[in-house]
């Protein structure tokens, strides 16, 4: 029987995996602009961490997280998001110790048991960051303006950011009443999920797909924000506006983790199946203390990587050459084969993307070879050219082809792709 892989999981090919590189290479890129720093936390933690971390009634933790018991009977969860296990890290090597804001990003796959569907995978990879230590309304702009920085600079076009602001759990207190009011009366008409949801978490009720129609008349937890929480709101809204970063406000917005407080955003774009929501994040002033460190504010965004790709894909966008390589050698005859092993060494030792044949093939067999690759440049050393110690080099592009001294191969590769 021949294997395949478990569902929810993607091998990621080359020819695919080109655009994967591209999209992450931009993360890394605008992190360092944005003084972010990478780290790189296990992608198993304990079941603990999680149920603290995200909420026990979350639909992660009640139902979605691949957990087991190891060998030393310790329960065991593969991280179904990157914000529980950055924050734990962040307490248990002292980071909060640190005069500046901590900033960080990470790169990874996340594991989460969802029903299959367009854009919903069992283990998914996310582009992240978290800046721990600030209350500041200017870094939750920042954070929404990294994002959406990604977002366009890949290449997505229709991006739209949401935000809302989900107060304080004293404020959420407040509101869960006024639409626990609201909500009762309409109890019957509501989808199974919202009617067990009602109970247990409220909020999250507002965010159903398929109850929208009832919610026309509910309240805004806009409505309920204390003085704090609306300056702090204001101030996001102003920041973002000061920067030019379009933004629609969306006060039924509530995330699906339990973390949050004040700002919670979305990225929202078109184009993978019934899915709409590609990143999302917010802030969470509660989350250190809650999983035993300081009392420590947070914010920080999760963008899903494979949303990211097939949005590019189904927007059809231009990425840059990702796979041509800058010289395919063609030998002809033994002698040159044995000096363009030598020679394909010695231009790889000059940073050249240089590949030949392995396959014995004929001329014409080589030079289509060279066209699957998209070589820039064909060299093509016969025994004449060799008794010279020349080689043709073909500019494929141009079509213009010359004579180059053997020592001087790299140099005229290097020198044209400078010009
Ligand atoms: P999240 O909204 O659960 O937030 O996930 C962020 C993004 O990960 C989603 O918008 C989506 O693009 C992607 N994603 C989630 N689940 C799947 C899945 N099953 N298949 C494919 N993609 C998926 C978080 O995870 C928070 N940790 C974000 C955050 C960081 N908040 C503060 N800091």
């Amino acid at each position: 029987m021949a294997f395949q892989k478990s569902p929810g999981t993607q091998d990621i090919l080359p020819g695919a995996v080109e655009k994967w590189q591209y999209a992450e290479q931009k993360a890394r890129d605008i992190c360092r602009r944005y003084n972010y720093r990478e780290i790189r936390t296990p992608i198993f933690e304990s079941t603990e961490l999680f149920k603290r971390g995200v909420g026990e009634t979350t639909d992660i933790v009640e139902k979605e997280m691949y957990t087991f018991t190891d060998r030393g009977n310790r329960s065991i969860t593969l991280r179904p998001e990157g914000t529980a296990g950055v924050v734990r890290s962040y307490v248990e090597n002292k980071l909060y110790g640190e005069p500046d804001v901590t900033k960080l990003y990470y790169v990874g796959p996340m594991f989460r048991y969802e029903r299959q569907q367009a854009g919903r995978y069992r283990q998914f990879h996310q582009f992240g960051i978290e800046a721990l230590g600030s209350v500041d309304p200017a870094l939750d702009a920042e954070v929404i303006a990294l994002g959406y920085t990604f977002y366009t600079e890949v290449g997505l076009k229709g991006v739209r950011v949401e935000i809302n602001s989900v107060g304080t759990p004293a404020v959420r207190a407040v509101f869960r009443e006024r639409l626990l009011a609201f909500l009762e009366p309409k109890r019957e008409l509501l989808c199974k999920d919202c009617q067990s949801r009602i109970d247990r978490n409220p909020l999250r009720v507002l965010d159903c797909k398929v109850d929208q129609q009832h919610f026309t008349d509910a309240p805004s937890i806009l409505d309920s924000l204390d003085e704090e929480c609306s300056t702090h709101f204001d101030k996001v809204k102003t920041y973002l506006s000061d920067m030019g970063i379009p933004f629609e406000i969306n006060h039924r917005l509530v995330r699906g983790l339990d973390y949050y407080t004040h700002t919670a955003f979305e990225y929202k774009a078109e184009g993978i199946g019934a899915i709409d929501t590609i990143g999302g994040g917010g802030r969470y002033n509660g989350l250190v203390a809650e999983i035993g460190g300081p009392d420590q504010p947070g914010v920080g965004l999760g963008l899903g990587l494979e949303r990211t790709i097939m949005l590019l894909e189904h927007q059809a966008t231009e990425l840059p050459a990702l796979n041509e390589v800058d010289v395919y050698l063609v030998a002809l005859g033994e002698a040159s084969e044995r000096e363009v092993t030598k020679l394909v060494y010695q231009l790889r030792q000059r940073g050249i993307r240089a590949e030949r044949d392995y396959l014995g093939r004929k001329m014409k067999a080589q030079m289509k070879s060279a066209d699957r690759l998209q070589a820039k440049f064909t060299a093509i050393l016969g025994d004449d050219e060799l008794a010279r110690g020349e080689i043709a080099l073909k500019d494929m592009a141009k079509g213009e082809q010359r004579q180059v001294a053997l020592g001087k191969l790299a140099d005229e590769i290097l020198g044209s792709s400078d010009s």
